[in-house]
């Protein structure tokens, strides 16, 4: 066995004893710590914590000289940020876009003339399944280096069986690759081929009885997400794909109410998703729906910003009793960055999200939001050893505060340091 114990940790953050499934409402306001703490990691897993007054070797004989010991004084540990919606896997960067979108033009605008995922999509043609793991790699180790644990994949870029397919095989590869936790969602709803526009009900048919059976057949997916919005898939076709989804037993993870109030929510709840992302546009109606629901509302803050869009709702769903997450989106056209502590700080700057509910939203609520939050997500006995010590920082608010710098120094990823 093999045991890593952590000293002098100036506060343990996101503990608890009776680990929940998410964090709703009022409750996004609590983070429980434990100043001046210790941890024992075993193997891959969290086994003890608690206060060093307490702390004795007595209560610790690691039946192996295998030990090894960090000293994290004037530093902290937080669980590992659990990422629960990205694009990471791409075939090549879009600026010229973000140009184009600089001198006025909308997402909207770009997707129509060809460009944004279409763009991408003809770029997938020329790539690999080994280009394509590679790129990703860099980006996996990027974010692990600010302090992301868990993520979740989508494919997205293929819009083609093939393709769509080779996506997935990156993704695959990737979690064989790296240390990270990682989730896989086929997305090939993701935007209409150019040649099937005015008919993409044909290439809905193809996502349904082409692209879902093979993906299931190969055990590809985690999750299946529609990219349902104005002028991308509508109501009726993410009610097809979901059900077609849940046939093969894959839950749904939506795209919805990006660009307008588009039904989205509803047919997410309706379908039982997992989490409907995005939500720039969330009225009374869609709050009530969310509410009683076993879906997480997932706000991605990275691409609003980006974009220059409206932001959404957070603090009146938060006030409403529902739980929020906040994932990165990271993706070469609407937000090319996965750093979720930027996330955190965007949450409280342009969301007017406490610290405490930006560090829920983006550890247990995204946790659930892929699924794992019985292994991810907080400090608790038995959870996987998926987290980070902080440099030397005064109190947990300097996380969010002193934004766009990595606070984290040490990484720790299934008990080992990376
Ligand atoms: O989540 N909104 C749809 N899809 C992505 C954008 C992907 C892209 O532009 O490449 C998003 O923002
Ligand atoms: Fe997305």
């Amino acid at each position: 066995m093999v045991h890593l114990l952590i000293k002098n940790i100036k506060k343990l953050v996101q503990v608890e004893d009776k680990p929940k499934k998410w964090k709703a409402g009022k409750e996004m306001a609590d983070v429980a710590t434990i100043d001046n703490a210790w941890l024992l990691i075993e193997n891959d897993r969290i086994k003890d914590f608690g206060f060093m007054s307490e702390f004795s070797t007595s209560n610790f004989k690691p039946r192996t000289s295998n030990l090894q010991k960090i000293d994290a004084s004037g530093r902290m540990v937080f669980p590992s940020f659990c990422d629960s919606h990205t694009h990471l896997v791409y075939p090549a960067s879009r600026e010229i876009e973000y140009v184009d979108k600089i001198k006025g033009l909308s997402y909207e605008d770009i997707a129509k003339r060809g460009g944004g995922i279409l763009n991408s999509a003809k770029r997938m043609k020329e790539t690999t399944v080994d280009e394509l793991v590679d790129g990703a790699l860099q980006r996996l180790e990027e974010i692990v280096s600010y302090g992301t644990g868990a993520v979740e994949i989508k494919s997205g870029y293929g819009l083609d069986t093939g393709e769509e397919l080779k996506m997935l095989y990156a993704i695959r590869k990737l979690k064989e690759l790296s240390p990270l936790t990682i989730k896989s969602t086929f997305l090939g709803a993701h935007s209409i081929p150019a040649e099937y526009r005015g008919k993409q009900h044909e290439y809905v048919d193809i996502v349904i009885n082409e692209m879902i059976p093979q993906v299931a057949a190969e055990g590809l997916a985690d999750y299946i997400d529609v990219f349902c919005d104005r002028g991308f898939f509508t109501v009726e076709d993410t009610e097809r794909i979901l059900m077609a989804g849940l046939k093969y037993g894959l839950r749904s993870k939506i795209h919805a109410n990006e660009l307008d109030y588009s039904g989205g929510i509803q047919v997410g709840v309706k379908y039982n998703a997992l989490s409907v992302d995005h939500l720039e546009y969330t009225g009374d109606e869609e709050i009530e729906v969310l509410k009683n629901s076993e879906t997480m509302s997932t706000i991605l803050p990275g691409a609003a910003f980006f974009l220059g869009m409206i932001y959404a709702p957070a603090r009146k769903m938060i006030d409403a009793g529902l739980p929020v997450a906040m994932a990165s989106d990271f993706n070469p056209g609407s937000s090319p960055s996965g750093n979720m502590q930027l996330i955190l700080s965007m949450a409280s700057i342009l969301y007017r999200l406490t610290p405490e509910e930006a560090i829920n939203a983006c550890t247990i609520n995204g946790a659930y939001a892929m699924g794992i939050e019985e292994d991810l997500g907080s400090i608790a006995k038995g959870k996987k050893a998926n987290l980070f010590i902080t440099k030397e920082i005064p109190t947990i608010e300097f996380m969010p505060y002193y934004y766009g710098s990595n606070k984290v120094e040490t990484v720790i990823l299934n008990g080992r340091i990376v």
